[in-house]
Formats: C-alpha cells, structure tokens, sequence
C-alpha cells in the first residue's frame, strides 16, 4: 500500500514535470521570439515594361534602394489609359537557378485574378499592398491614364505565405510577369522583374 502511494506520487511528479515543460517551455520560447521576428526582405532587379505585348505602360524612371536591409522601388511611369475597373490581374511566376544573368529559367505557376479586382487590390494585408499603397495619385477605380509615381515600394511576402503560398522562396532567382486589364481588355499595366528573397532576422531595439 505504503509503496503502492509512493510510486503513485512519484509518477505524479513525474507526469507534472513533463506538463511543465510541455506548457511553459513554449511560452519561454514564445518569448524570446517576441524580441526578434523574421523579415522576407527583397532584392530587385531588372524591372521593365513588357516588350512582346500591345499595352499602354511606360516606365520613364526605376530605381532601387535599399532600406533597412532590403530593396524598394520607386518609379515613374504612365498609364496612358483610363481604367474603369479592373477585369483581370495576371501573375507568372517563373524560377530560376544559377545567377540572374543566366538563363535558367522554368515555368513555376500562373495566378489569374478576375473578380472583385478593385476592391483586392486596395484591400490591407496583401501581397501587394506595399506597393498599391505607394502610388500617387492614389490609386482607386475609375483610375485616369496619366503620371503615376511610386516610391519606397515594395511586396509583403509574409502576407503572402499567411494565405497559404509557401514558396521556395530562397532557392531561386524568380521572375515575375505582371499583366493588368481594364474593362475595354486594354493591358494598362505589364512589366517583368527578377528578384531575390532572403530571410532575415530582425531584432526589436528596446
Ligand atoms: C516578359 O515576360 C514574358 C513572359 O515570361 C516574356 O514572354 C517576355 O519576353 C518578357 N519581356 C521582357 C522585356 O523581359
Ligand atoms: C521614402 O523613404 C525615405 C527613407 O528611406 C523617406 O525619407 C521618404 O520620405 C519616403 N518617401 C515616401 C513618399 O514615402
């Protein structure tokens, strides 16, 4: 009986230590994770409005800077024409290894968009709201074709793979086509860019 008890209690003990650690071991590590986060921090290159298409965009200035260890992107550009709303978005993403002036490039996926386009692309914690948020006149539907600047631009990969698209992101240089239509079917927007992923740690200074 005597015996019986102990082992009982030393087995409660034991059982209790392992919730300890079970329990508490997460939110001390929780903790120290609240003092850093990881970035997704972008290098780009090579952005150009589209040469193989009929569209109504062009870019008169890109630069890149880089800003707290990673790039953004100012532009100046013309849409040259008016954009009632939008009826379709288009992505393709291509992956490439070996360097970015070589061209080992392949097909990864193709991401279309086609409804309630307006409302997506001024919509908060987006892939692209660090971007859409950047050009003045701000932008919103109708949009008149004329000057656009952008500046301090950027995309939020960590919204991005929030919604579920884990991507190889650091294994490869990858290739970005980007196709915008408005109603008439008219490319307003259509350029390519090559960039870089690196994930980094960020430290909050406190
Ligand atoms: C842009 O990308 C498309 C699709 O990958 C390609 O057909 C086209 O030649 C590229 N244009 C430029 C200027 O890189
Ligand atoms: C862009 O960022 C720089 C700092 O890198 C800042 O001085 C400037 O005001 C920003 N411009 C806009 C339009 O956000």
């Amino acid at each position: 009986m005597r015996f019986k008890n102990g082992f009982e209690i030393h087995c409660r003990l034991q059982w209790a230590g392992r919730v300890f650690l079970v329990l508490l071991l997460p939110s001390v590590l929780a903790k120290t994770k609240l003092s850093s986060k990881i970035k997704m921090s972008m290098k780009y290159y090579d952005i150009k409005a589209c040469d193989n298409v009929v569209h109504y965009f062009r870019f008169t200035k890109v630069d890149y800077r880089m800003v707290d260890g990673g790039d953004v992107v100012d532009t100046d550009c013309y849409v040259d024409v008016d954009v009632k709303y939008l009826k379709m978005i288009f992505v393709q993403l291509q992956r490439c290894s070996g360097g970015v002036g070589r061209n080992q490039c392949e097909y990864f996926t193709g991401l279309k968009w086609t409804t309630n386009l307006c409302e997506l692309a001024t919509a908060k914690n987006m892939l692209w709201t660090p971007f859409v948020d950047k050009i003045t006149p701000t932008f919103k539907c109708p949009y008149k074709a004329g000057f656009h600047q952008l500046r301090n631009a950027t995309l939020d990969l960590s919204s991005f793979e929030k919604e579920g698209f884990h991507l190889p992101w650091e294994r490869y240089i990858w290739k970005v086509h980007l196709r915008v239509l408005n109603e008439m079917d008219q490319i307003a927007l259509c350029f390519n860019g090559t960039f870089e992923v690196r994930r980094v740690l960020v430290r909050k200074e406190s």
